[in-house]
């Protein structure tokens, strides 16, 4: 039988490329818990394609890389986090290139090849050919694996924070998880003296998403449920080009295509994006997605294509193998035809608040990578500016660790999880039915082009959702897919609160009944009714500015 109790110095929510990185770097000197709620490989991190942007080249700049981050977020970035993040992306990929992961390099091997993708006047971002993350997601598992600090946990979904006020502080502390065993079906008590949520994104709560079914933002739900602030949650990207196939899943055609010429065309062949923005094919993503979007209702269409046929057959074999080969599985030759896309939500830009050293409102709760808002993406991410992201704010993180964990003790023992008062689901049904009937709803009226009568819409579904879900959750046994429900639910009511809050279109959020920028810049930030911490740091928020 599984053990029920288990106890370490860091205990860390994720396995993506966030999670690991921070527990490679804390696990020499302390004892390390990496959970994953599937396979290690689940999340997002091991399907990224395109690469990762860092400053590599002698031709760009720090400042460059600065600006582009800043125009592509439409206003909303936090400068200082941006500098934070690219003055560090040197360093960051050397430590990756220090581990193993082995990046495409130029013809004669002189250098790393870097690509171009939306947003970036320069070519910047560094790839393994168009199969980047699972260079990465192995070469830090590779490490994980058979290293003595550190314990690695599959098929563990964590359900809510264990909390306790801190005297020392005035604050709330975070002590652990409890966690589901999916193998077992027990719920299992992880308590450590530092928590960290790596938990990936939210896209899995529309319809049609590029992301792994593990993308449910169950560390944004859990930091929320806790008492954290989560912020711009309206701001979910969605990418332009993913595979319009009925039997393709969720697979992403990416951008390093456009990056390397590909054409996007209509379906009569025609180019168009020239009339939507003079940079074309590589105008940032909010642009692109909206363009098809827009074109594609225009002409009722169900999709449009994406044609890099043009390019030689030996270019495209070298830099885009796996988009290749998966299209040849649908009978698409990509050297020969257009490939079909259509846009599909792909990340979550905003996330729960927190500093450049990854703490949130909670004492000892960090989060990190997709789950986190850092105001680096403000109001729209730059093409590979997360992997980045990722990497920069998990070392971060870790050096607070690493520096402040000693004085911390260790946490009292929580009680057990106490299920004597639910019985097992009679009706799995309504987890079935709700689950669908979520995403379609955020698909139709929360999608790349809202009205407030949309979200007025969206509002009314998910308070009747949320309520049948929470009746369910109190009366049955929890599994992975009503713990899943309850967090898509959860994130689902806070992209639609943020979304009401916003007045204007920025970015990824475009409202046809509010069609221009404000004047005024603003984060939205939703304050849960239990935040009783100090505010750790918001840019233009009512909170007061924490010390870093
Ligand atoms: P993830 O890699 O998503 O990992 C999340 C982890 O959390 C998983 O291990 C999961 O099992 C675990 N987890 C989740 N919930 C729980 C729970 N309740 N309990 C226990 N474990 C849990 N970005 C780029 O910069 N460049 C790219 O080229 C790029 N390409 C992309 C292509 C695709 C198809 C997709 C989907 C994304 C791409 N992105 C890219 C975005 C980038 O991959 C992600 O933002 C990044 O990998 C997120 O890493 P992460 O560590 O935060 O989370
Ligand atoms: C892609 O390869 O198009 C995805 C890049 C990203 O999401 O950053």
């Amino acid at each position: 039988m599984a053990k029920l109790k288990h106890n370490y110095d860091v205990l860390v929510v994720g396995s993506g490329a966030a999670g690991l990185t921070l527990a490679l770097s804390l696990a020499n000197n302390l004892r390390v818990a990496v959970l994953s709620k599937g396979e290690l490989t689940a999340g997002s991190t091991w399907h990224a394609q395109g690469g990762i942007a860092a400053v590599l080249d002698d031709q760009d700049s720090v400042e460059d890389h600065v600006a582009d981050t800043l125009v592509a977020g439409a206003g909303l970035c936090h400068e200082d986090s941006v500098r934070f993040t690219v003055e560090r992306s040197k360093q960051a990929i050397q430590w990756l290139v220090d581990l193993g992961v082995s990046f495409t390099r130029v013809e004669d091997g002189s250098q790393f090849h870097l690509t171009k993708e939306g947003g970036h006047s320069h070519r910047r971002i560094i790839h393994s050919a168009d199969a980047t993350g699972m260079a990465v997601h192995s070469t830090l598992l590779d490490r994980v694996r058979g290293h003595k600090n550190l314990d690695t946990f599959d098929n563990r979904i964590a359900v809510d924070l264990l909390t306790r006020p801190n005297p020392g502080t005035g604050k709330v502390q975070c002590t652990g998880a409890y966690v589901y065993n999916r193998k077992s079906d027990a719920v299992e008590t992880f308590q450590a003296r530092a928590v960290i949520l790596a938990t990936g994104g939210a896209s899995k709560v529309y319809l049609y998403s590029s992301n792994p079914d593990s993308a449910s933002g169950d560390g944004i739900a859990m930091a929320w449920r806790a008492g954290c602030r989560v912020a711009n949650m309206e701001f979910n990207q969605f990418h332009p080009t993913c595979l319009y196939h009925p039997k393709a899943g969720s697979f992403l055609i990416t951008e390093a295509l456009r990056g390397e010429g590909a054409h996007l065309k209509l379906p009569n062949g025609e180019r168009f994006m020239e009339r939507f923005d003079p940079r074309c094919e590589l105008a940032p993503r909010d642009i692109v997605a909206r363009a098809i979007d827009y074109e594609m209702k225009r002409l009722g269409s169900d999709c449009l294509y994406l044609d890099i046929s043009h390019k030689p057959e030996a270019f495209i074999n070298e830099h885009f193998p796996t988009v290749k080969a998966r299209c040849l599985e649908f009978g698409i030759d990509i050297t020969r035809q257009p490939i079909p896309v259509v846009p599909a939500a792909h990340y979550t830009c905003g996330g729960v608040v927190v500093n450049k050293r990854g703490q949130t409102d909670l004492d000892q709760l960090y989060a990190i990578g997709e789950t986190s808002f850092t105001g680096l993406h403000g109001a729209n991410r730059m093409a590979s500016n997360s992997l980045l992201e990722c990497i920069v704010y998990a070392q971060s993180a870790a050096e607070h660790i690493e520096a402040t964990l000693a004085s911390i003790p260790t946490p009292e023992p929580a009680p057990h999880w106490d299920d004597s008062r639910v019985t097992d689901s009679d009706e799995d049904v309504v987890i079935s039915h709700n689950w669908d009937e979520l995403r379609r709803f955020m698909w139709d009226y929360v999608g790349i082009v809202r009205t407030q009568k949309r979200l007025e819409r969206a509002t009314h579904r998910i308070k009747l959702l949320q309520k049948e879900i929470q009746e369910y959750y109190r009366n049955y046994k929890i599994g992975n897919d009503l713990i899943e429900l309850r967090n898509l639910a959860m994130v689902a009511e806070l992209i639609i609160r943020s979304a009401m809050q916003r007045k204007e279109s920025r970015g990824l959020h475009y409202s046809l009944d509010y069609p221009d920028a404000a004047e005024e810049t603003r984060d939205t930030i939703l304050v849960p009714s239990n935040f009783a911490a100090q505010a750790v740091f918001v840019k233009r928020s009512p909170a007061p500015c924490p010390k870093e």
